[in-house]
């Protein structure tokens, strides 16, 4: 099974980035042998604007591969404004809806408040439904204090992310009938 985790914060100093490190760490540490891990970090920039014109670098064409052949979307988003990031929505510009029916996705959202962690979970899964991808109901909701000097603080939030993780992996092979 192919899992791709992806941090969706564009900025250098994102905290997404830390919580998705850890997820990619521990999915790691499972030791399983049937999967494979990738992690794509758009703190790390090179993901092109999509401009629709099939013009884009190398590092954007690993990402739409990493993602397009991925079984399992572990995806971590801030909220901005509130909603998802632009930048998570630029990435799936890219990917091509046909190719996505039946994958699994997990979902991470962090944000400053506690108010819009709901609506921004429901427009993602929105996204996830048009890409007829089956997401993990039970997203994980973090707020940004408990990341300091770029780790997580939190051991409730550590539990949290490795359950979601532990469920969607669960989730994909009962999708997948494996
Ligand atoms: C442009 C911008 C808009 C934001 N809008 C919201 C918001 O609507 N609701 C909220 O709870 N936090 C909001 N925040 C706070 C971020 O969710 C918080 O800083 C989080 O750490 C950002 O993730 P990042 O560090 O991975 O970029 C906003 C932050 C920025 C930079």
């Amino acid at each position: 099974m192919k899992v791709v985790v992806i941090s969706t914060s564009p900025r250098k100093i994102a905290k997404t980035q830390v919580f998705m490190k850890f997820i990619t760490e521990y999915t790691n540490s499972l030791g399983l042998e049937d999967l494979e891990v990738k992690f794509i970090n758009l703190s790390d920039g090179g993901i092109d604007y999509y401009t629709g014109d099939g013009n884009f670098s190398d590092t954007t064409k690993q990402a739409i591969k990493n993602v397009t052949e991925a079984d399992v979307w572990i995806i971590g988003t801030p909220i901005y404004n509130s909603f998802f990031s632009s930048a998570l929505k630029n990435l799936f510009e890219y990917i091509d809806y046909k190719k996505t029916a039946g994958k699994t996705a997990g979902l991470i959202i962090v944000a400053s408040g506690n108010s819009g962690f709901t609506d921004v979970q429901t427009l993602l899964t929105q996204l996830m439904s048009y890409f007829n991808v089956i997401t993990n109901p039970r997203s994980v909701f973090v707020t940004a204090d408990t990341v300091k000097d770029a780790q997580i603080t939190s051991e409730d939030v550590k539990s949290r992310l490795k359950q979601l993780v532990d469920e969607t992996l669960e989730l994909a092979r009962k999708v997948s009938n494996d």
